[in-house]
């Protein structure tokens, strides 16, 4: 099977059979972020004990690689410090942008054909700069907010 042709598939099950999609009680952080460039929003969820992620989910509209690529965040943050999870941020952009990947060996890899399209870059990275904001206004005590993704234009 061709490269390209596995990522899609990789994103396809994972917009078919979203992990953690679904609303999450007892969050600690919860951030909504939406895409200027079509308006579509996206809720995370974030549960922490003792300043360790213990569960992220998410709900709310997009496209395929938009809904892929918060189901693949979810799983990515499990585990990690606020502080791990806000580095793991910066590498998912920085191979958004085109920088080497730090996730070859995950699923997130798939992702990186996106790249040849950059209007869809928003889309992908969308679950990852609102959960950024939502941890940098946690470690602040700012209340949550809607707002749009705010990363540098391509
Ligand atoms: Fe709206 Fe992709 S088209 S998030």
């Amino acid at each position: 099977m061709a490269l390209d042709d596995l990522y899609r598939e990789v994103i396809l099950d994972h917009y078919a059979h979203p992990r953690n999609r679904g609303h999450l009680a007892d969050a600690h952080i919860t951030v909504e972020g939406a895409n200027p460039l079509c308006g579509d929003e996206l809720s995370i969820y974030v549960r922490l004990e003792d300043g360790v992620i213990q569960d992220v989910h998410f709900e709310g509209r997009g496209c395929s690689i938009s809904q892929a690529s918060a189901s693949m965040m979810t799983e990515e943050m499990r585990g990690k410090t606020l502080a791990e999870a806000r580095g793991l941020v910066e590498s998912f952009k920085a191979m958004m942008h085109g920088q080497a990947s730090a996730f070859d060996e995950t699923d997130l890899a798939a992702l990186q054909g996106v790249r040849k399209f950059p209007v869809r870059v928003k889309c992908a990275t969308l679950a990852w700069v609102a959960l950024a904001q939502g941890i940098d206004e946690f470690q602040q005590g700012k209340p949550a907010a809607v707002r749009a993704t705010t990363e540098a234009p391509e």
